[in-house]
């Protein structure tokens, strides 16, 4: 890349094949938004313009990816493609073992399966919504332990997705027996996206220590979450980001991961660890859902597209590309009055929909309201990451979540920044509209994770 002051964001890749896209009338979202009752989870992405639901599977593989597909090879046990996948991942996180999962939520469902009970405590700086589902499935209780800047979304930090240390420390000192093990999710998903510091690490491995408690990470994001550490914390910036990504394993002792993330793949994941014997459990446990240790429910082909993806999501052209086109999203929502998130974060820009749809109670609800209000406007479809989604406690009771925000998360080499202007305009059409926007009313909702298929209705 060049080291020109050029300010225009240029996509470090050529576009290879193309995926049209379906334009609809305003007449036609209002109708299929109704029909979906008001979830965007229920819509067809057939009706979708520009889709940030999730960056979770939804990128762009590179030509190499697509030549790897090509060299899957299928071998029910040891696979090339499996020890091509296992080089590629201990690579940059070497631990002892490494079991391939379908997906993040399967490695989380293995690993608290395996040391989930009733009375038990899982801390985390924020737990993701499948994590806190799987550990609450396992009877333990999940506690996000955020540091207070990353609770505040106007709030200006570098690492505002750190774990209060203290906290951590003060929960093991009262109940250190109850703790199986300590998670920091990097970068913070459900906080804002926002990265986590080598320092913050280092304290978490600190505090583990004195208890004796291993430390996982739900690693998803782990290379923007380096290129963050890069960027920001003092002694890392002529350090290369794989090696950063390394000393982040190095203070670990396992990882749950999502491929479908930052490296680059549609599907897949792991669960890493160094203890033996909690690998022997945790293989017994793969086999029952997921399938053989070396194949773990994905394809040959798919862990052939994962391994190289690993390679790629470190170049340092590509994360300055993608973080930077991110932050160009954000500003220009800042810049128009959008109240966001800040600083951005890594794979999304979060809207602050409490503050922008202050009318709302949090109990009716702004983010979903905003988010609907985006769809019927542009077409565009985000996700609603608040008081829906977290808001429901296990004993049925309801309360506001900490935050309320949309998530506008941008799939990885997917979009281009044309894209991205349309979608401010959108943006900024909806927020000067903002007070007319309605609460919304749950119709239905299953008892767990009910953002999925739960069934709304616009109030007053
Ligand atoms: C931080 C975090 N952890 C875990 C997961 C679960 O991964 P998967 O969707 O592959 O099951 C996600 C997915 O969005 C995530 O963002």
């Amino acid at each position: 890349m060049t080291d020109e002051p050029y300010r225009t964001i240029i996509e470090p890749f050529r576009i290879h094949s193309v995926e049209p896209m379906r334009m609809t009338t305003r007449a036609e979202r209002v109708a299929a938004l109704a029909a979906a009752g008001y979830n965007l989870f229920e819509l067809h992405s057939q009706d979708v313009l520009i889709d940030l639901l999730t960056d979770s599977g939804t990128g762009a593989m590179s030509a190499e990816q697509w030549a790897g597909i090509q060299r899957g090879n299928e071998a029910y046990a040891g696979a090339p493609s499996f020890y091509r996948f296992l080089d590629a991942v201990t690579t940059l996180f070497p631990f002892r073992h490494v079991l391939p999962t379908h997906q993040g939520r399967a490695a989380e469902k293995i690993l608290f399966t395996a040391i989930g009970r009733p009375g038990l405590v899982v801390p985390n700086n924020t737990h993701f919504d499948t994590t806190r589902a799987n550990i609450e499935f396992s009877g333990a209780q999940a506690v996000d332990l955020p540091v207070p800047e990353g609770l505040v979304p106007s709030v200006r930090h570098p690492f505002k997705g750190n774990l209060d240390v203290a906290a951590l420390d003060r929960l093991l000192a009262g109940r250190a027996d109850t703790v199986p093990l300590v998670m920091v999710t990097v970068t913070n998903n459900s906080g804002g996206g926002q990265p986590v510091s080598m320092a913050n690490l280092r304290a978490v491995r600190e505090v583990c220590d004195r208890y004796g408690k291993p430390l996982f990470l739900d690693a998803c994001r782990f290379a923007e979450n380096a290129w963050f550490i890069r960027e920001r914390e003092p002694g890392y910036a002529d350090v290369a980001v794989a090696d950063i990504v390394r000393e982040m394993a190095g203070l670990a002792d396992g990882m749950t991961m999502s491929a479908k993330k930052d490296p680059l793949a549609n599907m897949g994941g792991w669960l890493a660890l160094n203890d033996d014997d909690l690998a022997e459990q945790c293989r017994s446990l793969e086999i029952l859902t997921e399938g053989f240790p070396t194949y773990g429910g994905l394809a040959g082909r798919d862990l052939e597209a994962i391994a190289q993806g690993l390679t790629e999501c470190v170049s340092e052209d590509y994360l300055r590309y993608r973080i930077r086109s991110v932050a160009y999203l954000g500003e220009a929502l800042e810049a128009a009055g959008v109240p966001v998130v800040v600083p951005f974060g890594g794979h999304a820009v979060f809207i602050d929909a409490r503050a922008m749809l202050g009318h709302i109670n949090p109990l009716r609800y702004p983010g979903q309201s905003l988010a609907c209000a985006l769809y019927e406007e542009g077409g565009v479809r985000s996700c609603e990451i608040g008081t829906v989604m977290f808001g429901l406690n296990p004993d049925g009771t309801e309360t506001p979540a900490a935050m309320d925000l949309v998530r506008l998360a941008i799939p990885r080499r997917t979009y281009t920044q044309s894209h991205m202007d349309y979608l401010i305009e959108v943006v900024a059409r909806v927020a000067k509209r903002a007070d007319s926007l309605p609460g919304m009313r749950i119709v239905s909702q299953p008892r767990q994770l009910r953002h999925f298929t739960a069934r709304f209705e616009p109030v007053g």
